[in-house]
Protein backbone atom coordinates (compact mmCIF):
# COMPACT_ATOMS: atom_id res chain seq x y z
CA UNK A 1 0.00 0.00 0.00
CA UNK A 2 2.99 2.33 1.01
CA UNK A 3 4.70 1.06 -2.33
CA UNK A 4 1.34 2.41 -4.15
CA UNK A 5 1.53 5.67 -2.58
CA UNK A 6 4.84 6.69 -3.77
CA UNK A 7 4.81 5.62 -7.18
CA UNK A 8 1.56 7.77 -7.70
CA UNK A 9 3.07 10.41 -6.03
CA UNK A 10 5.57 10.16 -8.17
CA UNK A 11 3.86 9.77 -11.58
CA UNK A 12 1.52 13.03 -10.45
CA UNK A 13 4.98 14.88 -10.39
CA UNK A 14 5.95 13.14 -13.50
CA UNK A 15 2.79 14.27 -15.59
CA UNK A 16 2.56 17.74 -14.23
CA UNK A 17 6.18 18.36 -15.72
CA UNK A 18 5.85 16.57 -18.67
CA UNK A 19 2.38 17.83 -19.51
CA UNK A 20 2.66 21.85 -17.53
CA UNK A 21 5.91 22.63 -16.96
CA UNK A 22 7.79 21.51 -19.95
CA UNK A 23 5.60 23.22 -22.52
CA UNK A 24 4.98 26.56 -20.34
CA UNK A 25 8.95 26.61 -20.30
CA UNK A 26 9.37 25.54 -24.06
CA UNK A 27 6.39 28.47 -24.74
CA UNK A 28 8.81 31.29 -22.44
CA UNK A 29 11.58 29.97 -24.46
CA UNK A 30 10.53 30.09 -28.14
CA UNK A 31 7.90 32.25 -28.19
CA UNK A 32 5.18 31.12 -30.38
CA UNK A 33 5.45 33.37 -33.86
CA UNK A 34 2.04 33.19 -36.04
CA UNK A 35 2.45 32.56 -39.84
CA UNK A 36 2.61 35.42 -42.13
CA UNK A 37 1.43 33.39 -44.89
CA UNK A 38 4.59 34.28 -47.13
CA UNK A 39 2.61 37.77 -47.95
CA UNK A 40 5.40 39.75 -47.40
CA UNK A 41 2.57 42.28 -46.67
CA UNK A 42 5.33 44.97 -45.32
CA UNK A 43 6.32 45.93 -48.91
CA UNK A 44 5.08 47.62 -51.25
CA UNK A 45 2.47 46.48 -53.57
CA UNK A 46 3.36 45.71 -57.56
CA UNK A 47 1.93 48.40 -59.34
CA UNK A 48 3.08 48.04 -62.26
CA UNK A 49 2.65 45.43 -65.11
CA UNK A 50 6.34 44.15 -66.02
CA UNK A 51 6.73 43.58 -70.00
CA UNK A 52 9.11 40.39 -70.10
CA UNK A 53 10.60 41.24 -73.25
CA UNK A 54 11.71 44.72 -72.25
CA UNK A 55 12.91 43.19 -69.24
CA UNK A 56 15.72 41.60 -71.14
CA UNK A 57 17.16 44.98 -72.17
CA UNK A 58 17.03 46.30 -68.82
CA UNK A 59 18.19 43.02 -66.87
CA UNK A 60 21.35 43.45 -69.19
CA UNK A 61 21.38 46.95 -68.74
CA UNK A 62 21.15 46.53 -64.99
CA UNK A 63 24.49 44.58 -64.55
CA UNK A 64 22.96 41.60 -63.00
CA UNK A 65 24.72 38.79 -64.86
CA UNK A 66 28.01 41.02 -63.70
CA UNK A 67 27.92 39.05 -60.41
CA UNK A 68 24.98 36.17 -61.32
CA UNK A 69 24.93 32.91 -63.13
CA UNK A 70 21.97 32.19 -65.80
CA UNK A 71 23.29 28.88 -66.26
CA UNK A 72 19.75 28.40 -68.57
CA UNK A 73 20.50 30.99 -70.92
CA UNK A 74 24.54 29.95 -70.97
CA UNK A 75 25.31 32.89 -69.18
CA UNK A 76 28.34 32.54 -66.68
CA UNK A 77 30.07 35.37 -65.05
CA UNK A 78 33.43 33.18 -65.64
CA UNK A 79 34.53 33.64 -61.75
CA UNK A 80 34.52 30.58 -59.24
CA UNK A 81 32.08 30.22 -56.15
CA UNK A 82 35.04 30.63 -54.11
CA UNK A 83 36.66 33.68 -55.69
CA UNK A 84 32.87 35.02 -56.03
CA UNK A 85 32.87 34.39 -52.09
CA UNK A 86 35.67 36.25 -51.68
CA UNK A 87 34.75 38.96 -53.33
CA UNK A 88 31.20 39.50 -52.33
CA UNK A 89 31.19 36.88 -48.65
CA UNK A 90 28.83 34.72 -50.22
CA UNK A 91 28.25 33.19 -53.73
CA UNK A 92 25.54 35.16 -55.44
CA UNK A 93 22.77 32.87 -56.68
CA UNK A 94 22.03 31.64 -60.14
CA UNK A 95 19.22 33.56 -61.61
CA UNK A 96 17.79 30.65 -63.74
CA UNK A 97 14.53 30.26 -62.01
CA UNK A 98 14.49 33.15 -59.32
CA UNK A 99 11.73 34.35 -61.04
CA UNK A 100 9.70 31.14 -59.83
CA UNK A 101 11.37 30.69 -56.12
CA UNK A 102 11.09 33.92 -54.86
CA UNK A 103 8.11 36.12 -54.73
CA UNK A 104 7.45 38.88 -57.27
CA UNK A 105 7.01 41.70 -54.42
CA UNK A 106 10.11 40.56 -52.84
CA UNK A 107 12.14 40.43 -55.83
CA UNK A 108 10.54 44.22 -57.49
CA UNK A 109 11.90 45.52 -53.41
CA UNK A 110 14.81 43.13 -53.74
CA UNK A 111 16.60 45.14 -56.68
CA UNK A 112 15.30 48.52 -55.51
CA UNK A 113 17.07 47.80 -52.12
CA UNK A 114 18.62 44.33 -51.27
CA UNK A 115 19.00 44.85 -47.69
CA UNK A 116 15.60 46.21 -47.07
CA UNK A 117 13.72 43.32 -48.68
CA UNK A 118 16.35 40.43 -46.74
CA UNK A 119 15.41 42.83 -43.56
CA UNK A 120 19.38 43.05 -42.65
CA UNK A 121 19.40 46.80 -42.51
CA UNK A 122 20.67 47.10 -39.22
CA UNK A 123 23.92 45.52 -40.68
CA UNK A 124 24.22 47.36 -43.69
CA UNK A 125 25.01 51.83 -43.12
CA UNK A 126 26.44 54.31 -45.14
CA UNK A 127 30.20 52.77 -44.24
CA UNK A 128 28.92 49.40 -44.52
CA UNK A 129 27.27 48.87 -47.74
CA UNK A 130 25.15 45.20 -49.11
CA UNK A 131 27.43 43.55 -51.45
CA UNK A 132 23.95 43.45 -53.43
CA UNK A 133 24.17 47.42 -55.31
CA UNK A 134 20.91 48.57 -55.84
CA UNK A 135 19.61 49.34 -59.24
CA UNK A 136 19.19 52.84 -59.99
CA UNK A 137 17.32 52.73 -63.34
CA UNK A 138 18.60 51.84 -66.92
CA UNK A 139 17.57 55.16 -68.48
CA UNK A 140 14.21 55.13 -68.26
CA UNK A 141 11.60 57.92 -66.65
CA UNK A 142 10.67 55.13 -64.48
CA UNK A 143 12.29 52.83 -62.23
CA UNK A 144 9.22 51.24 -61.08
CA UNK A 145 8.34 49.86 -64.64
CA UNK A 146 12.13 49.22 -65.11
CA UNK A 147 11.94 46.43 -62.05
CA UNK A 148 8.78 45.75 -62.92
CA UNK A 149 9.80 44.43 -66.51
CA UNK A 150 13.41 43.10 -64.84
CA UNK A 151 10.85 40.79 -62.58
CA UNK A 152 9.01 39.74 -65.85
CA UNK A 153 11.63 38.66 -67.54
CA UNK A 154 13.01 36.51 -64.68
CA UNK A 155 9.42 34.79 -64.23
CA UNK A 156 9.15 34.35 -68.27
CA UNK A 157 12.71 32.53 -68.46
CA UNK A 158 11.82 29.98 -64.91
CA UNK A 159 10.13 27.14 -65.04
CA UNK A 160 7.13 27.11 -63.99
CA UNK A 161 6.65 27.55 -60.16
CA UNK A 162 5.03 23.78 -59.85
CA UNK A 163 7.75 22.62 -61.81
CA UNK A 164 10.94 23.91 -59.12
CA UNK A 165 11.51 20.51 -57.13
CA UNK A 166 12.82 20.31 -53.78
CA UNK A 167 16.64 20.48 -55.12
CA UNK A 168 16.32 23.60 -56.44
CA UNK A 169 14.77 25.66 -54.08
CA UNK A 170 16.80 24.90 -51.69
CA UNK A 171 20.07 24.83 -53.54
CA UNK A 172 19.25 28.50 -54.82
CA UNK A 173 17.36 30.24 -51.62
CA UNK A 174 19.87 28.28 -49.08
CA UNK A 175 22.88 26.40 -50.71
CA UNK A 176 25.00 29.21 -51.11
CA UNK A 177 25.20 29.65 -47.10
CA UNK A 178 24.30 25.95 -45.91
CA UNK A 179 25.91 22.69 -45.96
CA UNK A 180 23.99 19.87 -45.27
CA UNK A 181 26.14 17.24 -44.97
CA UNK A 182 23.44 14.07 -44.87
CA UNK A 183 22.99 14.68 -48.56
CA UNK A 184 26.66 15.42 -49.51
CA UNK A 185 25.45 19.01 -50.21
CA UNK A 186 28.72 22.02 -49.54
CA UNK A 187 28.24 25.92 -50.03
CA UNK A 188 30.45 24.54 -53.27
CA UNK A 189 27.90 22.17 -54.70
CA UNK A 190 27.25 18.64 -54.25
CA UNK A 191 30.72 16.75 -53.15
CA UNK A 192 31.57 14.37 -56.14
CA UNK A 193 32.64 11.08 -55.63
CA UNK A 194 36.58 11.91 -55.86
CA UNK A 195 38.93 8.87 -57.70
CA UNK A 196 42.43 10.92 -55.54
CA UNK A 197 42.59 12.02 -52.32
CA UNK A 198 44.54 14.64 -53.46
CA UNK A 199 41.38 16.02 -55.25
CA UNK A 200 39.26 15.43 -52.11
CA UNK A 201 41.58 17.26 -49.91
CA UNK A 202 41.94 19.96 -52.89
CA UNK A 203 37.97 20.23 -52.62
CA UNK A 204 37.47 20.30 -49.44
CA UNK A 205 40.05 23.11 -48.94
CA UNK A 206 37.66 25.24 -51.21
CA UNK A 207 35.46 24.84 -49.47
CA UNK A 208 36.89 26.05 -46.04
CA UNK A 209 37.90 29.05 -48.47
CA UNK A 210 34.53 29.39 -49.55
CA UNK A 211 33.33 29.06 -45.43
CA UNK A 212 35.51 31.77 -44.02
CA UNK A 213 34.66 34.25 -46.51
CA UNK A 214 30.76 33.60 -45.23
CA UNK A 215 32.24 33.77 -41.60
CA UNK A 216 33.46 37.39 -42.03
CA UNK A 217 30.25 38.27 -44.05
CA UNK A 218 27.70 36.85 -41.71
CA UNK A 219 29.42 36.85 -38.85
CA UNK A 220 29.40 33.56 -37.81
CA UNK A 221 29.08 30.02 -40.04
CA UNK A 222 25.71 29.28 -40.88
CA UNK A 223 24.63 25.98 -39.07
CA UNK A 224 25.13 22.55 -41.34
CA UNK A 225 20.58 21.86 -42.02
CA UNK A 226 20.61 17.96 -41.61
CA UNK A 227 19.21 17.61 -38.67
CA UNK A 228 17.15 21.11 -38.14
CA UNK A 229 14.53 19.30 -39.12
CA UNK A 230 14.23 16.74 -36.44
CA UNK A 231 14.81 19.36 -33.71
CA UNK A 232 12.55 22.47 -34.82
CA UNK A 233 9.16 22.01 -35.65
CA UNK A 234 8.12 22.62 -39.73
CA UNK A 235 6.24 25.71 -37.73
CA UNK A 236 9.53 27.17 -37.05
CA UNK A 237 11.33 26.59 -39.96
CA UNK A 238 8.49 27.89 -41.79
CA UNK A 239 7.81 31.02 -39.73
CA UNK A 240 11.60 31.05 -39.52
CA UNK A 241 11.81 31.24 -43.48
CA UNK A 242 9.87 33.78 -44.28
CA UNK A 243 11.11 35.91 -41.16
CA UNK A 244 14.14 35.36 -39.86
CA UNK A 245 13.79 37.89 -37.81
CA UNK A 246 10.52 36.97 -35.93
CA UNK A 247 12.82 34.11 -34.06
CA UNK A 248 16.08 35.41 -34.46
CA UNK A 249 16.13 38.88 -33.52
CA UNK A 250 18.92 40.75 -35.11
CA UNK A 251 20.23 37.62 -36.89
CA UNK A 252 21.99 38.27 -39.92
CA UNK A 253 20.46 35.95 -41.78
CA UNK A 254 18.48 37.43 -44.45
CA UNK A 255 15.15 37.08 -45.36
CA UNK A 256 14.86 34.82 -48.30
CA UNK A 257 11.78 36.39 -50.06
CA UNK A 258 10.86 32.75 -51.13
CA UNK A 259 7.13 32.06 -52.13
CA UNK A 260 4.92 29.66 -50.00
CA UNK A 261 5.13 26.98 -52.12
CA UNK A 262 8.90 27.46 -52.32
CA UNK A 263 9.12 27.33 -48.86
CA UNK A 264 7.17 23.78 -48.84
CA UNK A 265 10.07 22.94 -51.53
CA UNK A 266 12.61 23.74 -48.93
CA UNK A 267 11.16 22.17 -45.82
CA UNK A 268 10.64 18.72 -48.06
CA UNK A 269 14.12 18.95 -49.00
CA UNK A 270 15.20 19.41 -44.98
CA UNK A 271 12.97 16.33 -44.57
CA UNK A 272 14.30 14.21 -46.79
CA UNK A 273 17.76 15.14 -45.61
CA UNK A 274 16.70 14.67 -42.39
CA UNK A 275 16.02 10.94 -43.04
CA UNK A 276 17.67 10.17 -46.89
CA UNK A 277 17.17 6.33 -45.90
CA UNK A 278 13.56 6.65 -45.37
CA UNK A 279 12.54 5.99 -49.01
CA UNK A 280 15.17 2.60 -48.57
CA UNK A 281 13.25 2.05 -45.18
CA UNK A 282 9.93 1.78 -46.64
CA UNK A 283 10.61 -0.19 -49.49
CA UNK A 284 12.49 -3.04 -47.12
CA UNK A 285 9.13 -2.87 -45.07
CA UNK A 286 7.17 -3.47 -47.98
CA UNK A 287 9.24 -6.35 -49.09
CA UNK A 288 9.13 -7.81 -45.16
CA UNK A 289 5.17 -7.41 -45.18
CA UNK A 290 4.83 -9.43 -48.85
CA UNK A 291 7.65 -11.88 -47.72
CA UNK A 292 5.04 -12.42 -44.32
CA UNK A 293 2.24 -13.05 -45.74
CA UNK A 294 3.25 -15.62 -48.34
CA UNK A 295 5.46 -17.19 -45.03
CA UNK A 296 2.13 -17.71 -43.60
CA UNK A 297 0.26 -18.88 -46.19
CA UNK A 298 2.69 -21.57 -46.66
CA UNK A 299 3.04 -22.35 -43.55
CA UNK A 300 -0.64 -22.72 -43.20
CA UNK A 301 -1.09 -24.77 -46.39
CA UNK A 302 2.29 -27.22 -44.86
CA UNK A 303 0.50 -27.59 -41.54
CA UNK A 304 -2.74 -28.67 -43.29
CA UNK A 305 -0.58 -31.07 -45.24
CA UNK A 306 1.00 -32.62 -42.50
CA UNK A 307 -1.87 -32.81 -40.21
CA UNK A 308 -3.72 -34.61 -43.22
CA UNK A 309 -1.85 -37.69 -42.90
CA UNK A 310 -2.14 -37.45 -39.16
CA UNK A 311 -6.09 -37.26 -39.10
C1 LIG B 1 27.88 43.40 -57.44
C2 LIG B 1 27.26 42.15 -57.53
C3 LIG B 1 25.76 42.03 -57.74
C4 LIG B 1 24.95 42.62 -58.71
C5 LIG B 1 25.38 43.60 -59.77
C6 LIG B 1 23.63 42.08 -58.52
N1 LIG B 1 23.60 41.20 -57.48
FE1 LIG B 1 22.02 40.10 -56.86
N2 LIG B 1 23.12 39.37 -55.33
C7 LIG B 1 24.46 39.64 -55.10
C8 LIG B 1 24.87 38.97 -53.88
C9 LIG B 1 26.27 38.99 -53.27
C10 LIG B 1 23.74 38.28 -53.40
C11 LIG B 1 23.65 37.42 -52.13
C12 LIG B 1 23.45 38.31 -50.94
C13 LIG B 1 23.21 37.52 -49.68
O1 LIG B 1 22.90 36.33 -49.73
O2 LIG B 1 23.34 38.12 -48.60
C14 LIG B 1 22.66 38.55 -54.34
C15 LIG B 1 21.39 38.03 -54.20
C16 LIG B 1 20.41 38.11 -55.18
C17 LIG B 1 19.17 37.37 -55.17
C18 LIG B 1 18.73 36.36 -54.12
C19 LIG B 1 18.06 37.06 -53.00
C20 LIG B 1 17.54 36.14 -51.94
O3 LIG B 1 16.54 36.48 -51.35
O4 LIG B 1 18.11 35.08 -51.66
C21 LIG B 1 18.49 37.74 -56.31
C22 LIG B 1 17.12 37.22 -56.75
C23 LIG B 1 19.30 38.72 -56.99
N3 LIG B 1 20.45 38.93 -56.29
C24 LIG B 1 18.92 39.36 -58.17
C25 LIG B 1 19.68 40.36 -58.80
C26 LIG B 1 19.23 41.13 -59.93
C27 LIG B 1 17.89 40.96 -60.62
C28 LIG B 1 20.23 42.01 -60.24
C29 LIG B 1 20.23 43.07 -61.32
C30 LIG B 1 19.22 44.09 -61.19
C31 LIG B 1 21.32 41.76 -59.31
N4 LIG B 1 20.94 40.77 -58.45
C32 LIG B 1 22.54 42.44 -59.31
C33 LIG B 1 25.29 40.39 -55.88
C34 LIG B 1 24.88 41.15 -56.98
C1 LIG C 1 23.19 34.60 -46.91
C2 LIG C 1 23.33 33.43 -46.09
C3 LIG C 1 22.11 32.63 -45.69
C4 LIG C 1 21.09 32.16 -46.49
C5 LIG C 1 20.89 32.40 -47.96
C6 LIG C 1 20.27 31.34 -45.64
N1 LIG C 1 20.73 31.34 -44.36
FE1 LIG C 1 19.99 30.28 -42.78
N2 LIG C 1 21.38 31.11 -41.56
C7 LIG C 1 22.38 31.98 -41.93
C8 LIG C 1 23.11 32.39 -40.77
C9 LIG C 1 24.28 33.37 -40.73
C10 LIG C 1 22.55 31.72 -39.65
C11 LIG C 1 22.93 31.83 -38.19
C12 LIG C 1 21.98 32.83 -37.58
C13 LIG C 1 22.25 33.23 -36.17
O1 LIG C 1 22.64 32.40 -35.35
O2 LIG C 1 22.01 34.42 -35.89
C14 LIG C 1 21.46 30.92 -40.20
C15 LIG C 1 20.65 30.10 -39.41
C16 LIG C 1 19.69 29.24 -39.90
C17 LIG C 1 18.95 28.29 -39.12
C18 LIG C 1 19.10 28.04 -37.63
C19 LIG C 1 18.16 28.86 -36.83
C20 LIG C 1 18.31 28.64 -35.34
O3 LIG C 1 17.29 28.53 -34.68
O4 LIG C 1 19.44 28.58 -34.84
C21 LIG C 1 18.09 27.66 -39.97
C22 LIG C 1 17.09 26.56 -39.60
C23 LIG C 1 18.29 28.22 -41.28
N3 LIG C 1 19.27 29.17 -41.21
C24 LIG C 1 17.59 27.84 -42.41
C25 LIG C 1 17.75 28.44 -43.67
C26 LIG C 1 16.94 28.09 -44.82
C27 LIG C 1 15.88 27.01 -44.83
C28 LIG C 1 17.36 28.89 -45.85
C29 LIG C 1 16.79 28.96 -47.25
C30 LIG C 1 15.40 29.23 -47.36
C31 LIG C 1 18.44 29.72 -45.33
N4 LIG C 1 18.64 29.42 -44.00
C32 LIG C 1 19.14 30.66 -46.09
C33 LIG C 1 22.64 32.40 -43.22
C34 LIG C 1 21.86 32.13 -44.34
Amino acid sequence: MKEFFILAVVAFFSLVTYWLVEPFAHGQMHAHVESEHFAYADLPALEKKGDATKGADTFMAGGCIGCHNVKALGMETGMSAKDAAAAYGVNPPDLSNAGAIYDAKFLADLIKNPAHATAVEHKFNDARFHPMPAFYGAGGDDIDQEIADIVAYLQSIAVKPEEVTPEMAFKDACGRCHAVRYTKWTQLGEMPNFKHKKDELRFQADVLDYQDAVKGYMGKLPPDLSMYIRSRSEHFLKTFIENPQSQLHGTAMPRTGVTAESAEKVIEYLEFAGDPKAEMRNEVGKNVMIFMIFFVLFAYLWKRQVWKDLH
